[in-house]
């Protein structure tokens, strides 16, 4: 049966175009990588972001300026194959539904390459330590020796990130259509795991519940391994052992994103497994959660990121400070780091195909500054380590995170995964059952 994940081509056909216009005299190489025994396969970013083609084993080569600028490698149509590993669009689908200009079958590709190189002065083709590079770098060398006495060294090899990566630093309008129907489903499921998480779960029922909801609601994947993390593993940060059983009283993190139309949400909600915060939670919570709407207001064009880095780490510090945690003045904290006892992460990151997303913070040196359509997390947090006995026992063990998805628009921002509660009055109602869902 055919099943592909974007119906309409015209965004693909738009990036081409795009990604043409930068491309002086080279070519492009994408592979779309292997399948890799029973793993489900999914396509790299980059090959997908310029095709829109999803099968393994297939290579797009971009070569603006010929007549040929759009030409797919791809596995052939075989019957015996597709009654194991389902079907395949075949060369001809390749031309007729994906828009190639050309199609091969892929076992043509190192056949072919010598023609395709014939005159480019560069190559993008992203070097991954694999015996692929090997092959690409030997056919570029054999290709230069036929060439004769030209002078011509072997064309330098570029990483297509440095088009591709900064295109989709800046979304079109319809990456965020497809990007708001990830973080919209995203957010409604961890309602939903809100309204049915327990004391006593273990947390990889909360998992079970938590993909429920994403794949019911139309996700395609998890967009990364889900971090669901009760009482104080909710301190270690890249927690994902999700095996733990909880107990009356403990907090419940969950850094969890669906994945829809190859772009993934990345959300952080973190709540009391009996549905009542503690005072001690309670405040912890509040602080972080004063903090990151302060730092959201900041997202808008012409900030850097680099100054809501910043005020997050001033912010924090100052809420340490106040809660007794570190002693002295602001900027002796700052100077010393002293705050990363609590708060050892970044601020976000971009957000978009990959969950830490292509693109750089900073150029030349500069701190880059934000633009409408980039898509950021703001996810500040604290976290107290269980054996800290300078702070009150009451507050050992707690770690709150609280991360939204936000869209920068011309005027402001526009916070993409609203729809999952982080109001203290709101998680407590719909916890206890007066809330409906939706
Ligand atoms: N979920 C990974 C992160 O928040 O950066
Ligand atoms: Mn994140
Ligand atoms: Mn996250």
């Amino acid at each position: 049966m055919k099943n592909r994940t974007f119906k309409n081509l015209q965004e693909f056909k738009a990036r081409r175009e795009k990604i043409a216009a930068s491309m002086k005299n080279s070519v492009m190489i994408l592979f779309s990588g292997e399948e890799s025994g029973w793993e489900r396969f999914r396509a790299n970013n980059p090959f997908v972001y310029v095709t829109g083609f999803e099968e393994p084993e297939s290579i797009c080569v971009l070569a603006p300026g010929t007549d040929k600028p759009f030409k797919l490698f791809v596995r052939p149509r075989d019957p015996s194959k597709e009654i194991w590993d389902g079907y395949r669009y075949g060369l001809e689908g390749a031309q007729k539904e994906f828009g190639a200009d050309i199609a091969y079958d892929v076992a043509d590709f190192y056949k072919e390459l010598p023609q395709i190189l014939n005159g480019t002065d560069k190559v993008y083709y992203s070097l991954d330590g694999t015996e692929q590079d090997t092959k690409i770098i030997r056919a570029i060398k054999h290709y230069i020796s036929t060439l004769g006495r030209t002078g011509r060294g072997m064309p330098p090899i570029h990483d297509p990130k440095e088009i591709l990566g900064e295109m989709r630093v800046v979304k079109s309008a319809q990456e965020i259509e497809w990007h708001k129907e990830a973080c919209e489903l995203s957010a409604l499921s961890h309602k939903a795991v809100m309204a049915q998480v327990k004391a006593g779960m273990n947390e990889k029922e909360v998992h079970a519940i938590l993909f429920k909801e994403f794949f019911s609601r139309g996700a395609h994947r998890e967009g990364y391994f889900s971090i669901i993390a009760a009482g104080a593993n909710a301190t270690i940060l890249h927690y994902r052992d999700n095996n733990s059983p909880s107990k009356d009283g403990d907090l419940l993190l969950i850094d969890a994103g669906a994945e829809k139309n190859y772009l993934t949400a990345d959300i952080t909600r973190t709540y009391p497994m009996n549905g009542k915060y503690t005072p001690a939670q309670k405040d912890v919570y509040s602080r972080v959660l004063k903090v990151q709407k302060a730092l959201i207001e900041m997202v808008k064009p012409g900030v850097s990121y680099i100054d809501i880095q910043e005020a997050a780490r001033e912010k924090l510090t100052t809420e340490l400070i106040d809660m007794g945690f570190l002693k002295g003045s602001v900027s002796e904290n700052l100077k010393s780091k002293a705050y990363s006892k609590y708060y050892p992460h970044n601020i976000g990151h971009f957000l978009g195909m990959d969950v830490h997303d292509n693109g750089l913070y900073s150029v030349n040196g500069v701190s880059r500054k934000l633009e409408a359509g980039m898509v950021v997390t703001i996810e500040p947090g604290l976290y107290v380590p269980e054996n800290d006995d300078t702070v009150p026992e009451e507050y050992r063990g707690i770690g709150v995170r609280i991360e939204d998805d936000i869209l920068v628009t011309p005027n402001g921002r526009e916070v993409m995964t609203a729809a999952a509660p982080k109001e203290i009055a709101d998680i407590e109602a719909l916890m206890a059952g007066s809330n409906t869902l939706t």
